[in-house]
């Protein structure tokens, strides 16, 4: 079952001695969360008012994103003077993220690649949603539009909540329990689909036999009341003032409530990884018997 792995680390900026790095990035590749207790991210008194003040009104869907490259904010009708607190607060996250990921992680550097910072201001739990949708739901991320061909999803979490919140989550299977739970109902990719797709531009480039899969199982799980119930599982509470990181392709999870934290995305080449053979693109090929990118 996926472990909490906690790391002593205090300071965003700080040199990780290579006994964390190792710690670090064995328990991520291999299915675990690797839980900051001390890693807060501080905020600025002015952007503090716009949390308390905040009742949501300003968030259009679940969260508010920054685009990597151009500082675009989407999902946010705050108006210019709070949409440049907003901005500059991910920005910030977005920075320290990287910072951290590079020297806890320095190994990864050469290929990873920064995707979007998302700021969710609002409370988890009883949010309407479709099932497909609905991330209270064990499940392992994998999004329609954006196929990432193997590529590995690495996400950076950091709880604000400054009303003493924890942020709750249910914790799930290994990857390879869920994959051979359902490898028999997976169905095979129409032919010609994936051009058609891209062409249409419902994906971000071509969906790969490997996403088809991710998709299918991300789905299965969720459609599944009776997975949902009985899988082997576990809740746990991230701590206000905590950050935690989690390959969040691999590890079966489920938002159950909280309100107000960061999330910074990574992809990682499955050839950047210190073990490949841990991957859900590996473990599916080997599962399938065939290569699916
Ligand atoms: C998710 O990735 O399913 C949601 C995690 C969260 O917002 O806490
Ligand atoms: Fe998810």
């Amino acid at each position: 079952m996926t472990e909490i792995v906690r790391l002593p680390i205090e300071r965003w900026d700080s040199p990780c001695s290579l006994q964390d790095q190792t710690t670090a990035i064995t328990a991520l590749e291999s299915g675990n969360v690797v839980l900051l207790p001390q890693l807060d991210f501080p905020l600025r008194d002015n952007e503090r008012d716009f949390y308390f003040l905040s009742t949501g009104a300003e968030v259009k869907g679940k969260n508010i994103s920054l685009s990597p490259g151009d500082n675009t904010v989407r999902g946010s009708s705050a108006d210019v003077a709070e949409l440049g607190v907003l901005r500059d607060m991910m920005v910030r996250f977005s920075a320290v993220s990287q910072g951290l990921v590079q020297r806890l992680l320095p190994s990864y550097t050469a290929t990873l690649e920064q995707g979007r910072t998302s700021f969710r201001p609002l409370e988890v739990a009883g949010r309407p949603s479709s099932w497909r949708k609905d991330d209270s739901r064990l499940h392992v991320d994998s999004f329609p539009s954006s196929p990432t061909r193997g590529k590995r999803i690495l996400r950076l979490f950091s709880n604000v909540n400054p009303v003493g919140q924890g942020r709750t989550w249910r914790l799930g299977e290994p990857f390879e329990q869920v994959a051979r739970r359902y490898q028999s109902s997976l169905q095979g990719q129409p032919w010609g689909s994936s051009q058609i797709l891209e062409m249409l531009g419902i994906t971000k480039g071509q969906r790969s036999a490997y996403d088809h899969y991710m998709l299918q199982l991300h789905d299965r799980m969720k459609a599944d009341g009776d997975y949902q119930a009985s899988a082997e599982q576990f809740t746990f509470a991230f701590p206000p003032g905590s950050s935690w990181l989690v390959y969040t392709d691999q590890v079966s999870h489920a938002a159950m409530g909280g309100r107000l934290a960061f999330e910074q995305t990574f992809y990682l080449p499955v050839s950047g990884m210190q073990d490949p053979a841990k991957s859900p693109l590996r473990v599916l090929e080997r599962l399938m018997g065939r290569e699916l990118v």
